[in-house]
């Protein structure tokens, strides 16, 4: 095994730069499809109150531990792993946690490819006025088609898994750093379009008051748990990505404020995505929905019944697309790290063979929706579903509480409060109350809720 240090030839060239890597990786699907519509449905201002409790008190302690892990690791996570369980003193077995990560991410990205697949052939259609004017059952059969036709999902799916790996490949300053500097700024200025749009479009008081009002007998304790794992899933925790980016973060970042940005950053996108998607579909008298029928469905709909709907819909899709790009090319990185140091190979070489693995893994993405979609894995979930709740329900809050207890309580202190900047006793404790109990308690309790459903209807219960 060879392990070496690459901390001379990958570097973010500032800490800005990081910043916005990092929040590319954290703005994807979960902030535009997912967060706007649990946030209006369970409890409005009251549960974005509960979201940034669960950003604070879970989201932020756990990416500032995967950062500190990358930054003192200086490699892939596997490395990266291991060297600091040798530094402490530790078992070697932490590194199977570094492969958890790269499994993770090899899962996520197979079906997220998919469905930015999706939103790339709408960005076709909505740009050419397909729904200009169409009815519901117009838009929803729409749908249906793409979903029946796999050749169709298989060339847009293509298309972004080709984009993502030639970016990739390119490295982290002529690839990762160069694609950031042109998605994040357009990603700002589109979402800042649409908000105009929808400021103007009659359903903004309908939409503000859906998102914000603080409804708090529509509170209950689910909504502390579904906003513990939306501040999990997208702040793209527990898969060793921060980490995998915290490798290449300079010396002298402080990461508690960066960390802090970049958790308000993707917070602030998420809330605009709600005020520029909820006014549209609250202006045509449609229903609110999530994800896949929200985006596919009510959008497209309210946009073929607006003025200008053609150009302003083409404008979502590619929002769409370049959220999901950045936290595309974030899902490679841990795997792609590793790779390289491993066999000492070519970045590019190592990125194109592990693009074809992920794609062939994704078309059992594809075929779920058509010539496999009676085909169950485990129970009722066919392979997607499977995959999905594998990644996101089992393999990412695993990683995400054992990666916060190792950094808390089995990494030398002296190396913590180096990395922190801490020098008083009382914020060091404090650090492993925080770090160290609660937020791993919170990954844990989302767990045990997600995963319970399941325990019992495999053993009956
Ligand atoms: N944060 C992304 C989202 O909100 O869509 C999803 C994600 C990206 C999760 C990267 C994990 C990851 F490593």
């Amino acid at each position: 095994m060879a392990l070496k240090d690459n901390s001379s030839q990958n570097r973010w060239s500032s800490r800005w730069l990081f910043v916005l890597a990092a929040a590319g990786s954290a703005v994807g699907l979960g902030n535009i499809w997912k967060f706007p519509y649990i946030a209006g449905e369970n409890g409005g201002g009251a549960f974005v109150l509960i979201y940034l409790v669960c950003i604070a008190l879970v989201g932020i302690p756990i990416m500032i531990s995967e950062v500190l892990m990358g930054r003192e690791g200086r490699s892939s996570p596997i490395h990266t792993m291991r060297i600091l369980a040798k530094k402490a003193g530790r078992s070697q077995r932490w590194a199977l946690l570094g492969w958890l990560g790269v499994m993770t991410g090899f899962l996520i990205l197979s079906y997220y490819a998919v469905i930015a697949g999706w939103a790339i052939n709408y960005f076709w259609l909505t740009a050419n006025g397909t729904f200009d004017g169409a009815g519901g059952d117009f838009v929803a059969q729409a749908f249906t088609d793409l979903q029946a036709d796999p050749m169709r999902m298989v060339a847009y799916q293509t298309a972004f898994m080709v984009v993502t790996i030639w970016i990739v490949g390119r490295g982290v300053t002529a690839g990762l750093e160069r694609a950031i500097q042109w998605f994040m700024p357009a990603l700002f200025i589109l979402l800042v379009v649409l908000l105009i749009y929808s400021f103007n479009s009659g359903g903004f008081a309908q939409g503000w008051a859906f998102m914000f009002d603080l409804k708090w007998d529509a509170v209950g304790p689910e909504a502390w748990l579904i906003a513990m794992g939306q501040a999990f899933f997208t702040l793209s925790l527990g898969m060793g990505t921060m980490m995998a980016y915290g490798a290449y973060v300079p010396e002298d970042a402080r990461l508690s404020t960066t960390v802090v940005t970049i958790a308000l950053l993707d917070t602030v996108v998420a809330i605009a995505a709600g005020l520029a998607i909820f006014p549209i579909v609250f202006a045509n008298g449609l229903e609110v929905s999530q994800g896949p029928g929200l985006t596919f469905v009510t959008l497209p709909l309210a946009f073929g019944q607006m003025p200008f709907g053609a150009f302003f819909g083409a404008v979502f899709f590619i929002l769409i697309s370049f959220a999901a790009i950045t936290s595309a090319i974030s899902l490679t990185e841990p795997a792609l790290a590793y790779l390289t140091e491993e066999y000492n190979a070519k970045r590019q070489r190592v990125a194109i063979s592990l693009g074809v693995v992920c794609w062939v893994l994704g078309l059992g993405t594809v075929f779920s929706f058509n010539i496999w979609s009676d085909v169950f894995v485990v129970g009722e979930l066919n392979f997607f579903g499977f995959v999905d709740y594998l990644s996101q329900n089992i393999m990412l809050p695993l990683g995400g509480m054992l990666i916060t207890i190792f950094a808390a309580w089995l990494l030398p202190r002296d190396m913590i409060n180096r990395q922190l900047g801490i020098s008083s006793p009382a914020v060091s404790w404090a650090w492993r109350i925080v770090a160290g109990i609660l937020a791993p308690l919170g990954v844990l309790a989302i767990f045990i809720y997600t995963v319970w459903p399941l325990i019992q209807n495999l053993f009956n219960l």
